[in-house]
């Protein structure tokens, strides 16, 4: 339990833990995510497998030198090979494979070109929703994928609040009247639509905003104005004090390639200045289990309720939240 949160900073769901291009064939990359080693590794059938990273034979860390043979992967310090499942495979030197052999299996996906970890307190949490596939990815209609990356001192929680808390997108944004919003809830996914306008240093922009929360590792930010854009949005615990944020940016291809570039340029802009704006907030801010709410503050009461599902019972403090 985090000591600034009444509740863990790692909740159950989808989480991203690299861009599908940062893993390649029988690659293997170290993850240091919900406070926790771990290693992700992709086989020779193109799959990528999360493991916990510290081999139960003498404690070496698999995603520091460890080598991929087939679909398995072996130890650096003395070559012991684990499957996909955890399970020890083969022991070079020894005919018995001891029956304790085993790594702790994360379920993963692969989807818009990232791949996401399924966090849960133990092995018996089988995921219960799936990561949807986006229309726009790798649509030639839309641009190629912009990335950006921020590591920031609070939840995953406080993120996804913020993009409820209607009121403060006149005070912290600059937005030119509070927006008028649309909520609806759906099982694990939570949509939030509003029409709004921005002053931005390009000049008032009118649009409409619709959010599409998929648990609290993803949100898409899709606006519709002048341009069309999209914000992918992965928010992935760190440990009890940080979180990684990536927000891979397209937008709808304009008939001029000259015009594209420069309205995605601005458009991704805008959104890291909007994000950094929060950020100065939330680094500072005190998560209060109950705020002094008032009308017009959005549907923040909704969320909290909602956010329930994916704090494992046991580390939920009663009224927490
Ligand atoms: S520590 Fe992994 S094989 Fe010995
Ligand atoms: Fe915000």
């Amino acid at each position: 339990m985090s000591s600034r949160f009444p509740f863990t900073a790692n909740p159950i769901g989808w989480f991203m833990v690299a861009y599908s291009d940062e893993l390649k064939p029988a690659g293997v990359m170290p993850l240091h995510y919900f406070g926790r080693e771990l290693v992700l590794f992709r086989g020779q059938d193109g799959a990528a497998r999360v493991l916990d990273a510290h081999c139960p034979h003498l404690g070496a860390h698999l995603g520091h030198g460890g080598c991929v043979i087939e679909n398995s992967i072996t130890c650096p310090f003395h070559g012991w090979r684990f499957d996909g499942s955890g399970s020890c495979v083969g022991i070079p030197y020894a005919k018995k494979i001891p029956p304790a052999a085993m790594l702790r299996r994360w379920a993963v996906c692969e989807k818009n070109g990232m791949i996401f970890v399924h966090h849960a307190p133990d092995e018996s949490y089988a995921p219960t929703w799936d990561i949807p596939v986006l229309a726009e990815h790798e649509s030639q209609a839309w641009t190629g994928y912009m990335r950006r990356r921020w590591r920031v001192r609070t939840n995953v929680h406080e993120i996804i609040e913020n993009a409820f808390d209607v009121a403060h997108f006149c005070f912290v944004h600059g937005a030119i009247r509070l927006p008028e919003s649309k909520v609806t809830m759906n099982g694990p996914s939570f949509q939030v639509s509003s029409r709004t306008a921005f002053d931005t240093p390009a000049g008032v922009m009118e649009g409409d905003i619709d959010i599409d929360t998929f648990g609290f590792g993803m949100f898409t930010a899709r606006y519709r104005g002048l341009i069309e854009g999209i914000i992918i949005a992965a928010l992935t615990p760190i440990d009890d004090e940080f979180v990684d944020v990536r927000f891979t940016f397209t937008v709808k291809r304009l008939p001029d390639e000259a015009a594209t570039a420069f309205v995605a340029q601005q458009f991704m802009e805008d959104a890291c200045r909007q994000l950094e704006q929060d950020i100065a907030v939330w680094e500072h801010k005190k998560f209060l289990p109950r705020p002094l709410l008032c009308e017009g503050d959005g549907p923040i009461g909704l969320f909290r309720k909602w956010a329930r599902q994916f704090y494992p019972v046991a580390t939920l403090r009663a009224r927490a939240i």
